[in-house]
């Protein structure tokens, strides 16, 4: 069964689903607008029925970048070996019972440029030309884990430059060696970032699932902006070595997909301990639940939930259209047994969400600077070896990394630190206070199972403490712009996260796939 184009493909697997229509997951596949919307539990069932292999999905996907991703721009490279890799994972499916293989064999992920792969890609960039021709000494741990699940490795996606942390005016998804990644929805609508291309690709069906990395709302704003769901995990749930830093405080790695429920089968296969992060894993392990999360994926998980409201600044409305959805949502959530906790405030709030009063600027720039340096030290060979010698290579290459048009500020500021000195460890205990004082308080005081926002606005009160967070496909507003609604937890609450995101997503189904309206 060869795919000679994409078309051909899709009616070749039209044609089969039509000739099995008496099993229900195949129904399941048909009810959806294609194989592009798939999911991985409709793909492992194609691979399973012998209806699809490796190599025709990846094709099928490649087909679709060769398409759109000269538009879109969410892929910076493409990895020259998927199709090896495709054959290999389907040379496996020929040896091994399908129900031995693991959750991902022969899934093709796309990882944001900021992710280390030990293989043909240029690894890894940040989307910045500095750090071509650096060479990881192994595979992030992440992608360590994702090849143990059997992914295969599509390629980098784009994202905003250095993840949001070089100059002050970089426009969301702009990268110098990525271009400008562009909303698939409204192509003129801001993607966010910094894991645009990670949200735009998914979005867009360019691939199956990707990961993307959030330090201070990197994850849950492309989702929102993108119609895609993001999970951002506990900070040292996932394993950051491999990955080009900011900060060990907020770092951390998570999953962008089409669905709550593929999130959750690729987020179950990057948690866990890794050597390479072990003051981040060690901690972050002990919150993995015994048999994983895919068990919290669960029709009736709204039964019982306390989710909380603050209404200014987190469920305020600059839409008709946007508000009218988001009552109705209010209404599901409590049809269907959440309780609502309305009109809660949080402590010093004005102080949190200005990252120059709360302190979060200060240690992010001291730590940008001493774990960038210690992340280019350790490559096994590259152009740059510290964070001034990236900030002279812009100032050479003005013209390619447009530093003047979107300057290195941040990049300056930070060169300019000097370790945790007084400042930095005022700041780190201004930041804590906050916290505590803050969005744990409200959580325990008012036995909250999570709290909840329109769009992504609550991620820098998620951020400063390390708290989890997840996204799902909630409104387009009255310019079709996607929103998404976001559930925080306390630390390690990724079950009830994944319980609440689940239920809303299987009780309002809003994603629709992209328009690509100019
Ligand atoms: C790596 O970067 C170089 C220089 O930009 C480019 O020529 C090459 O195609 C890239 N490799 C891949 C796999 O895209
Ligand atoms: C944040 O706080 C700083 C320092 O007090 C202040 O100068 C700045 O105007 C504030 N920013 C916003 C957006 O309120
Ligand atoms: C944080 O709170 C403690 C007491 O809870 C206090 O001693 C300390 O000064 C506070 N730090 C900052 C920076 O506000």
């Amino acid at each position: 069964m060869q795919a000679k184009s994409s078309s051909s493909l899709l009616t070749l697997f039209a044609f089969i689903l039509l000739a099995w229509p008496n099993s229900s997951p195949i129904k399941i596949i048909c009810e959806a607008i294609s194989i592009k919307e798939a999911t991985i539990q409709d793909l492992q069932t194609a691979f399973e029925q012998n209806q699809l292999t490796s190599r025709q999905l990846t094709e099928f996907y490649l087909n679709e970048i060769q398409k759109l991703n000269p538009l879109l721009k969410g892929l910076i490279e493409v990895n020259p070996d998927a199709l090896y890799l495709a054959d290999k994972a389907d040379q496996e499916k020929k040896t091994k019972p399908h129900s031995s293989l693991p959750t991902l064999h022969g899934i093709p992920i796309l990882l944001k440029d900021n992710i280390g792969t030990k293989d043909s890609l240029n690894t890894t960039t940040a989307g910045s030309f500095a750090l071509v021709g650096s060479v990881v000494p192994r595979d992030a741990g992440v992608v360590m884990k994702l090849r143990k699940a059997g992914a295969i490795v599509l390629g980098k996606a784009s994202l905003s430059e250095w993840a949001n942390f070089r100059g002050l005016n970089a426009p969301d998804g702009w990268s110098a060696r990525g271009g400008q990644g562009k909303n698939p929805y409204i192509l003129s609508a801001n993607p966010c970032g910094s894991s645009s291309g990670s949200a735009i690709s998914v979005a867009s069906n360019m691939v199956a699932v990707s990961l993307g990395t959030e330090t201070d709302g990197s994850i849950l704003c492309p989702c929102s902006f993108n119609a895609v769901v993001g999970i951002k995990p506990t900070v040292g749930l996932t394993s950051r070595a491999g990955v080009i830093p900011i900060s060990p405080r907020q770092d951390t790695i998570g999953p962008i997909c089409r669905t709550v429920s593929d999130a959750v089968h690729v987020l179950d296969a990057i948690v866990g301990f890794d050597s390479n992060d072990a003051q981040g894993t060690r901690i972050g392990s002990q919150y993995i639940p015994y048999g994983g999360y895919t068990q919290f994926l669960k029709v009736d998980g709204l039964e019982g939930k306390r989710l909380g409201i603050v209404r200014d600044p987190f469920f305020t409305f600059s839409d008709k259209l946007l508000e009218q959805t988001f009552q109705q949502h209010l209404q599901t959530l409590r049809q269907n047994g959440a309780i609502l906790v309305d009109n809660l405030e949080i402590a010093n709030i004005d102080a949190i969400l200005n990252a120059t009063l709360s302190g979060e600027a200060i240690t992010l720039l001291a730590e940008f600077k001493i774990s960038l340096n210690t992340y280019l030290k350790e490559l096994v060979a590259s152009p740059v070896r510290s964070l001034a010698e990236v900030i002279a290579f812009n100032q050479e290459f003005s013209d390619v990394e447009m530093i003047k048009e979107f300057g290195q500020e941040i990049f300056l500021a930070s060169e300019a630190t000097n370790g945790i000195e007084d400042l930095e460890k005022k700041a780190i205990s201004s930041v804590e206070n906050l916290t505590r004082n803050g969005f744990e308080k409200l959580m325990i005081e008012n036995k909250l199972d999570a709290l909840m926002s329109v769009g992504p606005s609550i991620a820098p009160v998620l951020a400063i403490g390390g708290f989890p967070g997840i996204t799902v496909p909630a409104a387009y507003n009255s310019k079709k712009i996607p929103v998404g609604i976001s559930f925080g937890g306390l630390k390690g609450s990724e079950p009830k996260l994944i319980e609440i995101a689940y239920g809303f997503e299987q009780a309002t189904k809003i994603r629709k796939p992209p328009t690509f309206i100019p």
